[in-house]
């Protein structure tokens, strides 16, 4: 799938600039790179929350785009309600729930639930609908391991079964050793990394990319 080349500027300053690249359906792309170097800009272009320069529209076709920003807002409900609000299905929305342990809060308001039970509660949401490509940006960054392990797992099983496009921003290197085909590596808004996860973790091109892999703990 094809994606254009976008650039975003804020107040004179061009904090992303991205080439045209091209995404596997059925393979998850990693986006790493320190903070502020433009992972959630690009991923908010693709969802199309925020405009690229020149208008310049991400996708060429009407690919719909499902998106988990970094930070999810509950809605004044019970989490049962705030998964089965947009696409209606109960029992699949239970289901869904199950997968990410979260089902025993289903009649608790979303509101008091934690950081990581909140972020497991949007991605329930944005899997109960159908979509060409999903951008989840740092899914797990406030998860513990076990909720981690899950998200992975239903990351890779819905890529795998559904053959989208899945757009994966984390900071975490265990967890793209664990799920990345494909790696972007961002420097300062510019595209310095792209290709095979393991080939670029394992033999990075710059010296920015080997000195970040180095400091990354997990
Ligand atoms: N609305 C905005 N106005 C001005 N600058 C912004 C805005 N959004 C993001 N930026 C800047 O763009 C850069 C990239 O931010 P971001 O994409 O959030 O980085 P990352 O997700 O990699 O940490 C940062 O320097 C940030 O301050
Ligand atoms: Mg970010």
């Amino acid at each position: 799938m094809k994606v254009n080349a976008v650039t975003k500027t804020y107040e004179g300053k061009t904090v992303l600039r991205m080439p045209a690249l091209e995404f596997e359906p059925g393979r998850i792309c990693a986006v790493m790179g320190a903070n502020g170097s433009g992972k959630t800009t690009y991923a908010r272009i693709l969802a199309g929350v925020v405009r690229a320069d020149g208008k310049i529209k991400p996708f060429e076709g009407n690919e719909s785009v499902g998106y988990m920003p970094q930070k999810s807002y509950p809605f004044r409900m019970t989490t049962l309600s705030n998964v089965n609000l947009i696409v209606k299905d109960k029992a699949r929305a239970l289901d869904l729930m199950r997968t990410l342990s979260i089902d025993h809060l289903a009649k608790q308001r979303a509101g008091s639930l934690s950081g990581g039970e909140t972020a497991r509660m949007a991605l329930a949401r944005l899997f109960m609908g159908e979509f060409d490509v999903l951008v989840l940006d740092e899914p797990t960054a406030s998860m513990d391991i076990e909720s981690t392990a899950l998200t992975e797992e239903l990351i890779k099983k819905a890529c795998r079964e559904r053959q989208c496009v899945m757009i994966l921003v984390t900071h975490s290197l265990k967890q793209v050793q664990r799920v990345a085909d494909d790696l972007l590596f961002l420097y300062k808004g510019e595209l310095i990394e792209h290709g095979e996860a393991k080939k670029v973790l394992s033999s990075p091109t710059r010296q920015e990319t080997k000195q970040f892999l180095e400091f990354l703990g997990d």
